[in-house]
């Protein structure tokens, strides 16, 4: 008998892969193995992002693309899974009657039910957010690599008025610090050298047994845990205590993830971000006294309703004063249901494009002088994977999170080297390995 087979597809942020991971984990006790070749597939499941009006736009061509398949193999069970299930809910059974399965981000513990009884023809829907669901007792089946991402607590709180998550993944709760724990030791027994704690808002994390700090320090004490990563933290939850446990423990990446998303204060007030420029400016500096040679990446957003240019200006001043060692930089797209939406001084395209690049441009600059300074620098990065450019040489990321380019020499997947950084050219670092 042919064993049943599935196809996962993500979109979207790191979130999504880890819950695909925990979709592959259930399809897998109920059964099913994993193909890469969505033509075999006897499920096809899209896990879907709703953060931008792109990243639905995809999906909804996508969802077309694969009526031919569905048409083929009526058998054949397609399924949206994630962010959009909430809001498509309502129009995808009636625009595209094909897909069988809706299912929102707290529901994946129907699927093994729903695989049973697939035979039934009904559309099955599900897109109930839950106050408690976390998954707390399932391990992801993740595929084989450096760095394991882990869930560590769900949904948001903050309603920043440009965000669709709290609506599309509900309230803000936390996993169990022991949950997470065996989880991290899991994956190291795995082979995973790096753990990277997710969550919309990794720093609000609390549970009775403890803070976000605490979480930190008790996974930093994990045997054979090579490196901490987090993200994305929100600047107005970064506690002293959580710098001072990165501060004290090698293992934690000196690398913050702290999304500014405007300069302005006028903007950040409207945006309800809950903090200020001077405030922000003041966070990076605390977290270099902490730590001098900490990176910083951020988010920033331009174009939001009713941006001067002026106010875009100062986003690029805070650019230029703070030195991200890079950015993900996005053009306002507006979200129907949420507050900034329903402003009426909305900016248009050509302006936001215009801004997007010239924000680009800068950073790019910011990105090329931060990292000259690095050259002549001894900095340690772990192999990850080969070089895109030449077979002879491997790329490995530094606690900075920045990508490095080596000969392979005699280094293996997983090695940590040390590299004298002698160039630096667009967003990498090339380096000499310094063999002792
Ligand atoms: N438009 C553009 N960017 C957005 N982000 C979130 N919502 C929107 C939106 N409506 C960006 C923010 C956030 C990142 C994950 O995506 O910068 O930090
Ligand atoms: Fe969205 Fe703001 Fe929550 Fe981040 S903190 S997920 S931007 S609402």
């Amino acid at each position: 008998m042919n064993e049943n087979k599935y196809y996962i597809e993500t979109y979207g942020c790191q979130m999504n892969v880890y819950d695909s991971e925990l979709v592959a984990s259930l399809l897998k006790k109920t059964g099913y193995s994993e193909t890469k070749q969505i033509e075999s597939a006897d499920v096809i499941f899209l896990n879907t992002c709703a953060i931008r009006e792109k990243a639905e736009e995809t999906v909804h061509n996508r969802l077309d693309s694969l009526h031919f398949l569905k048409k083929k193999n009526p058998n054949l069970l397609l399924g949206v899974l994630g962010c959009m299930a909430k809001n498509l809910k309502d129009g995808i059974l009636e625009s595209r009657p094909y897909v069988d399965v809706v299912l929102g981000p707290d529901s994946y513990r129907k699927l093994p039910d729903i695989l049973n009884d697939r035979k039934s023809s009904n559309h099955f829907v599900d897109t109930r957010l839950s106050k408690f669901e976390v998954y707390d007792d399932m391990f992801p089946s993740r595929a084989e690599g450096i760095n394991a991402w882990i869930s560590i607590m769900r949904g948001c709180d903050k309603f920043c008025t440009f965000c669709i998550v709290p609506f599309t993944r509900g309230r803000e709760r936390s996993r169990s610090i022991d949950g997470i724990i065996k989880e991290a030791e899991h994956s190291v027994k795995q082979g995973f050298v790096e753990v990277t704690l997710l969550g919309q808002n990794v720093n609000s994390y609390r549970t009775p047994e403890g803070s976000f700090a605490d979480l930190l320090s008790e996974i930093s004490k994990i045997k054979g845990l090579k490196r901490i990563r987090y993200t994305s933290p929100h600047p107005r939850d970064m506690t002293d205590d959580v710098l001072k446990v990165m501060r004290d423990n090698s293992n934690i990446c000196n690398y913050i993830h702290l999304p500014l998303q405007s300069g302005s204060d006028r903007i950040l007030k409207r945006m309800n971000r809950t903090y200020n420029r001077s405030e922000f400016l003041a966070l990076c500096d605390k977290i270099r006294t902490f730590m001098p040679d900490c990176s910083l990446s951020t988010d920033i957003i331009v174009g939001f309703p009713g941006e001067t240019e002026s106010e875009f200006e100062d986003t690029l001043d805070i650019v230029r004063q703070v030195e991200f060692n890079s950015s993900f930089m996005f053009k306002y797209s507006s979200r129907p249901g949420t507050k900034a939406s329903q402003y009426s001084d909305q900016i248009p395209e050509n302006i936001k494009q215009y801004r997007l690049e010239k924000l680009i441009s800068l950073q790019k600059k910011v990105t090329h002088n931060v990292n000259s300074r690095l050259i002549g620098k001894d900095l340690q990065v772990i192999v990850e994977k080969e070089s895109k450019k030449s077979k002879k040489q491997w790329a490995g990321r530094t606690d900075g999170n920045t990508w490095v380019i080596f000969d392979k020499m005699n280094f293996k997947l997983k090695d940590t080297v040390t590299l004298r950084i002698n160039d630096a050219q667009g967003i990498t670092l090339f380096g000499d390995p310094i063999v002792s």
